[in-house]
Order: structure tokens, then C-alpha cells, then sequence
């Protein structure tokens, strides 16, 4: 498929389109989801080797190893041999130039649990046309998870429908979030933040891993999360789980900006609300 058709304005032709759509992404979704199972593959492979892996600092506690690399590479080969002229965004090579389809991967997200045999990392792979999210797989190979979303076309983990939580107070919430730990910039702005929720909702996890945390809140196994700094690979896939479930999305100044800043709050729209209201008092002039 060459081009995503404009965007139509009456309804059966809203309706039309919408299945064009959902129909022609379906072969970019069966790409994605073959190259974040390999991956994972290959993940779960080393997993058992950790101690003998070569790791390089990128940054302040930012890491990767060669497993993240191999990951990469095994990804953007799949997607490659099938699009060779789409462009790319992932987390360890950095851009590779094509036309306006571009896939935005994190072939492990969590790498910092990874190394520690932590239970809890991903693969997160995405794909926008003219910069509109059309496809997103986040897959857990621990527990055989996959999380799938097409634009127009909903939101699945494995065979199953997703849908954002019905919770309608932050009492009795939970929460996920991650802590701002490559920076101290933001850290009082994040504690004021967290103090705040924490008071209100039943609990906050951090389980370090951005991509499942997003997903989880598609799944409604949490009802919201918001997060300080993160990259366009960490949410891009997890972004559109949560609007095909029925989520919304939006950064610290009720914007839609979240890929630019990296500071994102989401939840069902009950939820972001009641997250929003909390958080808003502790946004300083650089987390706008
Ligand atoms: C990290 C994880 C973590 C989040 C960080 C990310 P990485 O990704 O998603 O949960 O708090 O901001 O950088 O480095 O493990 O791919
Ligand atoms: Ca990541
Ligand atoms: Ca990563």
C-alpha cells in the first residue's frame, strides 16, 4: 500500500474508510507482530547468559547490551525484507531514511530488569504514516503476551478485546507509573506529583517497563500512568493500544504533545481527568 486515503466528512463514508484502512494496515500489523515474536525469541534465548553479555553505559543508569542490539537488528531485518522503503526510528541504531511510513521500535524495553532477571521487559514496535500512529505491537515473551492495535481498529492482547478500566475515582485506583531516575531535574516536580496521588488512589507501581505499563492501562489491569521524559520508542505502540481502547492520552499541559516533551499522562478519560488534576499543580515551566 502506497497511500492512507484523507480523511472523509460524512458518516458512511467515515465508515468506508475507516474499514480501507483497518484492512490495508492488517499485512504492516502481521510484519509487526512477526518481528516482536523473533524478537522476543531471541530475548528469552539470552536470558539465560545475562552474566556473560557485553553492556554499555549510554548514559546516567542507561544501559544496553548486546541483546538489545541483536533484538534491533532482527527487527529492522523483518521489517526491511518485507518495506524496504519505509523509514526507520529504533532506540539503538537511531533513524534510517525512506518514505513517509516509519516504524519506531524499542526492541527491549526494560533493560535495566532484563539484566536483572527482573520478570518484566518487552518489545515495543510501532508504525505511523505522515506522522499518524497506524499499528502497535507490544509483546511480553515471558508470559506470551501480545498487545495489538490498528488505528480504527481496536485494541487485542492475543485473541482478546481490549478496553480501558471503568473506575471512576481515584480511590480504589491503581496506578503505574515510572520514576524520573536518568535526572534529578524533575525529581521534586515528580514527588509533589506522587505524593499527591499516592494520598488519594490504592496503590502505584513501578514495574519498569514503559511499554507494558502503557499497555497494562489498555488491558485495565492498571487504570492509569503517567511518567517524566520518556521516548517516542517507549510509547508509540502503547499510545495507540490505549486509544483503540478507548483511552486517552495527553501530556502535562492537557496537549497532545507527549512525543515531543515525553512527559505523558493516560488513563480512560474519567481517569485522566482525576490523574490530571492532581498532577497539573506540580507542572514547572519545563514540563509544559
Ligand atoms: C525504559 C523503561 C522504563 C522507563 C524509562 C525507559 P529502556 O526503557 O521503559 O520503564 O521508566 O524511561 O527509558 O531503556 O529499558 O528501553
Ligand atoms: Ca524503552
Ligand atoms: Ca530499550
Amino acid at each position: 500500500m502506497k497511500n492512507t486515503p484523507s480523511l472523509p466528512k460524512d458518516l458512511l463514508s467515515l465508515v468506508f474508510y475507516l474499514l480501507i484502512v483497518n484492512l490495508s494496515m492488517q499485512p504492516m500489523l502481521n510484519i509487526a507482530v512477526r518481528a516482536a515474536r523473533s524478537a522476543g525469541e531471541l530475548i528469552l534465548r539470552s536470558a539465560d547468559n545475562i552474566g556473560r553479555l557485553s553492556i554499555d553505559q549510554k548514559g546516567k543508569n542507561d544501559y544496553a547490551s548486546e541483546v538489545d542490539r541483536m533484538a534491533e537488528r532482527e527487527i529492522i531485518n523483518i521489517i526491511k525484507a518485507a518495506y524496504p522503503e519505509h523509514s526507520i526510528l529504533a532506540e539503538e541504531s537511531g533513524e534510517h531514511k525512506g518514505n513517509d511510513f516509519v516504524w519506531v521500535i524499542d526492541p527491549l524495553d526494560g533493560t535495566t530488569n532484563f539484566l536483572h532477571g527482573f520478570p518484566q521487559y518487552a518489545v515495543s514496535i510501532a508504525l505511523k504514516y505522515k506522522g499518524k500512529l497506524e499499528v502497535g505491537v507490544v509483546y511480553d515473551p515471558l508470559r506470551d503476551e501480545l498487545f495489538t492495535a490498528k488505528r480504527g481498529g481496536g485494541a487485542m492482547l492475543n485473541n482478546r478485546r481490549l478496553r480501558v478500566t471503568n473506575q471512576n475515582s481515584l480511590k480504589g485506583a491503581l496506578l503505574g507509573t515510572g520514576f524520573p531516575f536518568k535526572t534529578d531535574k524533575h525529581l521534586d516536580a515528580y514527588v509533589g506529583m506522587f505524593r499527591a496521588l499516592t494520598i488519594e488512589c490504592a496503590g502505584i507501581r513501578r514495574a519498569g517497563s514503559a511499554a507494558l505499563d502503557l499497555a497494562y492501562v489498555a488491558a485495565g489491569r492498571l487504570d492509569g500512568y503517567w511518567e517524566i521524559g520518556i521516548m517516542e520508542w517507549d510509547m508509540a505502540a502503547g499510545i495507540l493500544l490505549i486509544k483503540e481502547a478507548g483511552g486517552v492520552a495527553t501530556d502535562f499541559s492537557f496537549n497532545d504533545k507527549y512525543m515531543e516533551s515525553g512527559n505523558v499522562i493516560v488513563g480512560s478519560p474519567k481517569m485522566h481527568q482525576l490523574m490530571y488534576q492532581l498532577i497539573e499543580p506540580h507542572v514547572t515551566d519545563n514540563l509544559k
